[in-house]
């Protein structure tokens, strides 16, 4: 007999795989639009965003990160589009921290509005921060970003994180060959010996299917890596925890680290215990599914937390996704949810 003290057994997926994080994507809507994720050409004035009557409300999105914890998720992420244009976040970490068995709160951003916020999510209850920057350029930054945004207003959100003690920050760097590789060496330098700030360099990867994603263009991290040792040698170090995306590389002079996330040359899809809630309230598998499966349908149809738990394990058992372990110049083309809509 199932009494309340019987712990819930953990699902395991068909590649033996436990689901540990949780990604909730609270928006579609962005202030940037990066050529990588959102192009202004396909994101532009007549773009039909989701409307506020879609998307599910913090309580809602707040049950299933709450049921999702009695499954085995112990880290939550909010991602967009960009999770800071949503109004009252502080009250949806709020009620995310009294969430039994989370241990890590996370947000990925792209920093700009952090300097009005940063002090109010930390009071929430936010532990840290991941933000977006692809170059100190102005210009390369400008253009990649599609709104010629300039570096300034990052670099200063980063700092508001780092003072309301939402450090250390990751910053994320997505990595094109002609578009952004000469940058490598500036980002490795400017955040080189600062210890709350990690830089991460991502390849670029075929997300969607709006960014244009060519194999030429992704810069293997081995390259990167190669041409960062040439200057500040660097080590290979140890994972912070098992299944940790990037790999971390120490610099042999005490500077502190920087890490690469190689979705395309060295995947990591064997121990991925990862899914996405889309701010619809879908339940997505892999980063790189056409489909996830509605959860909003019945959450609204008002089932119980057992019946909604049951629908998530279900999901998760019969689970089989490894996309970047099969991707290959064709799979590119594949029907895939946007970046901007699972929140990355
Ligand atoms: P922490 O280790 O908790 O700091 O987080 P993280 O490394 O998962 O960081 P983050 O969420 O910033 O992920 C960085 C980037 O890695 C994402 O933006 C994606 O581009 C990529 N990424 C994260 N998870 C996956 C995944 O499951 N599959 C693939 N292919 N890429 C992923
Ligand atoms: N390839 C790799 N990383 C991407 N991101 C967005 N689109 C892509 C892509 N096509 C990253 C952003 C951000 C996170 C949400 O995902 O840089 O850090
Ligand atoms: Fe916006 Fe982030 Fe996508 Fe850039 S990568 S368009 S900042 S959601
Ligand atoms: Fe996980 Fe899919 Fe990414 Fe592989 S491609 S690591 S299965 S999200």
């Amino acid at each position: 007999m199932v009494t309340q003290n019987t712990p819930i057994p953990e699902p395991q997926d068909t590649r033996q795989r436990r689901l540990r994080d949780l990604r909730i994507s609270i928006t579609d809507r962005c202030n940037l639009r990066c050529t990588y994720c959102m192009p202004a050409d396909v994101f532009g004035p007549g773009y039909k965003f989701l409307p506020r009557s879609e998307i599910l409300d913090y309580e809602e999105l707040a049950r299933l990160a709450r049921i999702s914890a009695t499954l085995g998720v112990t880290k939550l992420r909010i991602t967009g589009g960009e999770p800071l244009l949503r109004r009252d976040l502080g009250d949806f970490i709020r009620m995310l921290r009294r969430i039994d068995g989370i241990e890590d709160i996370a947000l990925t951003t792209n920093g700009i509005l952090l300097p009005k916020l940063a002090g109010e999510l930390k009071a929430a209850g936010l532990d840290r921060v991941t933000v977006s920057l692809d170059s100190l350029d102005n210009e390369t930054f400008g253009q990649l970003n599609g709104r010629g945004v300039s570096v300034k207003p990052v670099l200063e959100g980063i700092a508001a994180a780092e003072a309301a003690g939402l450090g250390p920050v990751k910053v994320n760097m997505v990595v094109q060959r002609g578009v952004n590789d000469k940058d490598i060496l500036p980002m490795t330098e400017h955040f080189r010996g600062r210890p709350t700030r990690i830089l991460r360099f991502i390849e670029f990867m075929d997300v969607g299917n709006s960014n244009g994603w060519r194999m030429e263009k992704v810069v293997p991290s081995r390259e990167i890596k190669q041409m960062i040792h040439e200057r500040w040698p660097v080590e290979s170090a140890e994972p912070n925890y098992p299944g940790e995306v990037a790999r971390r590389w120490i610099f042999r002079d005490g500077q502190g680290e920087v890490g690469f996330i190689s979705s395309v040359t060295n995947t990591f899809c064997g121990d991925c215990t990862r899914a996405r809630l889309s701010a619809r309230g879908e339940f997505y598998t892999c980063l790189f599914a056409a489909n996830g499966t509605d959860l909003r349908r019945p959450l609204r149809a008002g089932q119980s937390d057992d019946e909604l738990r049951a629908l998530i394990e279900n999901i998760w058992r019969k689970r089989g996704d490894r996309y970047s372990e099969i991707r290959n110049q064709n799979t590119a083309g594949i029907k895939k949810a946007e970046m901007s809509y699972l929140g990355g």
